[in-house]
């Protein structure tokens, strides 16, 4: 399963990057917006510092909501890299500029889906990734996970090369249960990355060894 941080923070990029356990970065308007990066040239820089920094897939999400302005935005992205993955909502003109892109063997994330059937016309226009939203889900008394087991499972029945991007991860079991079910990729913010690292019996084993180490080196 590979492991994608869900923001535009530069410091928590290179950060999670530094514990060598990231394939890729997942942004959104809103996330760069609480960087504050606004203005078309300023994201596009962005786009390239984050670039520098990961070697992975990096998703740069378009903001026009008609097919043209779309396909135009899209292209424009996917010439700041070859790691840029275009970000096109699941609406009918994102689908029609996912299957324009998926024909110039431009790479796509359809992204704000929340259902299977979502799930499978993203697949059929051919994008390279699907972002279901777990946590949106959950958030209006809908598990989430159920949908994850459900679209790895048709995409296993019809063998869609589409892979699924769990995203919207709110907690750590989130991680594991997508994990379980067989989610091809995670994206999460960098504090669900750390907090899948602690253990307290990790820090009491760890403070016992040392101070047995102590005890018979003084
Ligand atoms: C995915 O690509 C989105 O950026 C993200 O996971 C949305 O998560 P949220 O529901 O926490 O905003």
């Amino acid at each position: 399963m590979k492991f994608f941080i869900d923001s535009a923070n530069l410091d928590e990029i290179k950060e999670a990057n530094e514990l060598g356990i990231l394939d890729g970065v997942t942004t959104n308007p809103s996330l760069m917006a609480k960087e504050g990066i606004t203005g078309s040239q300023n994201i596009i820089k962005h786009y390239k510092k984050i670039c520098e920094i990961v070697d992975g897939d990096v998703s740069a999400e378009v903001i026009s909501t008609d097919y043209k302005g779309m396909i135009y935005e899209g292209e424009r992205l996917a010439d700041i890299d070859p790691q840029i993955v275009v970000k096109i909502p699941m609406t009918k003109d994102g689908l029609k500029a996912i299957s324009y892109l998926a024909a110039k063997e431009i790479p796509t994330n359809c992204t704000l889906v929340f259902s299977v059937g979502q799930a499978i016309l993203a697949a059929k226009a051919g994008a390279y990734y699907v972002s279901p939203f777990i946590g949106r889900l959950d958030d209006i008394s809908t598990n989430g996970m159920i949908l994850i087991h459900q679209i790895v499972n048709i995409y296993t029945n019809f063998m869609f090369e589409t892979e699924v991007l769990a995203a919207s991860i709110r907690h750590p079991m989130h991680i594991i249960n997508c994990a379980e079910a067989g989610a091809d990729v995670v994206t999460c913010p960098y504090h669900v990355i750390t907090a899948l690292l602690h253990h307290p019996l990790t820090d009491i084993g760890l403070e016992k060894f040392l101070a047995d180490y102590r005890k018979g080196n003084s």
